[in-house]
């Protein structure tokens, strides 16, 4: 290898370590300091009501930022043991891009923890084939593949499931048009059964 090529290489890995590790440490100061009263350090919540949004994709939470930000999307009201009340169209407009992106991908590189919900197994057998039908060809594995960019379903609070099913029913909350042509179709039951689908942890 000639000494200019040696020096482009390792310029070049100095340079993909570096970014990453930057925008890591500004993602950690931020979410201690502006998230995790509510989602936890690591983006796992405590509270069945605060989704856990460890291990989403960067994408899908600078997405969803921006929905809230834009008011696309309404968030409730919340207040932490620990904190004041907000909700998270407010926290989203608190932040610029390069906070959001830092942020994201702070939460992104934490692991999905699967929430300790209750379940009803025959239910969700029965949620798991409606599942495989109609939503794994966006929400894969089960509904715990980050990489598909619509979130973790797989494992996330029952409790906020039910309640953003509720919300996605009633045109409450925006959603893909193709999620949409799906989700309009689905009866209570199915959606009933969905959730407990979800709540157990996606079976994969
Ligand atoms: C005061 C509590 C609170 C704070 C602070 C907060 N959140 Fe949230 N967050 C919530 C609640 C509650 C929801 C539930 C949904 C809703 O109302 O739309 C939520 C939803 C979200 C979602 C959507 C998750 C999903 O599965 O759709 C993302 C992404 C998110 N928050 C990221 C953040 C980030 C990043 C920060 C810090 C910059 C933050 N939140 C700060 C309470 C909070
Ligand atoms: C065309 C792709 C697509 C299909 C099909 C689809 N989804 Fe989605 N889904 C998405 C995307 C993308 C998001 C993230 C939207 C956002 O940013 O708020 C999402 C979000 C969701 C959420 C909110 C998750 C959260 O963390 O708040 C639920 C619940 C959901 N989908 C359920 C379903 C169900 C049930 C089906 C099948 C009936 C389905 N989806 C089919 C793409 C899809």
């Amino acid at each position: 290898m000639t000494e200019i090529k040696k020096l482009l290489v390792t310029a070049g890995v100095a340079a993909l370590v570096a970014l990453p590790a930057a925008s890591l440490a500004d993602g950690a100061a931020i979410a201690k300091e502006k998230c995790a009263a509510c989602h936890g350090d690591d983006g796992n919540s405590s509270d069945p009501k605060v989704p856990n949004i460890a291990g989403f994709s960067a994408v899908t939470i600078v997405d969803m930022l921006e929905e809230y930000r834009s008011g696309d999307r309404k968030g409730d009201k919340y207040k932490p043991k620990n904190g004041d009340e907000t909700d998270m169209n407010a926290v989203a407009k608190d932040l610029n891009e390069a906070d959001s992106e830092a942020v994201a991908a702070y939460y992104a590189g934490k692991a999905f923890k699967k929430a300790p919900n209750k379940f009803d197994a025959k239910l969700a057998k029965k949620g798991a084939k409606i599942h495989d039908k109609r939503c794994e060809k966006c929400h894969s594995e089960g509904g715990s593949l980050a990489d598909d960019d619509a979130a973790i379903l797989a494992g996330q609070w029952k409790e906020y499931l039910q309640h953003q099913f509720a919300k996605l029913s009633a045109d409450e909350r925006p959603m893909p048009k193709k999620m949409k042509k799906k989700f309009k179709k689905l009866n209570d039951d199915q959606k009933a059964a969905l959730i407990e689908f979800y709540a157990s942890g996606g079976g994969k």
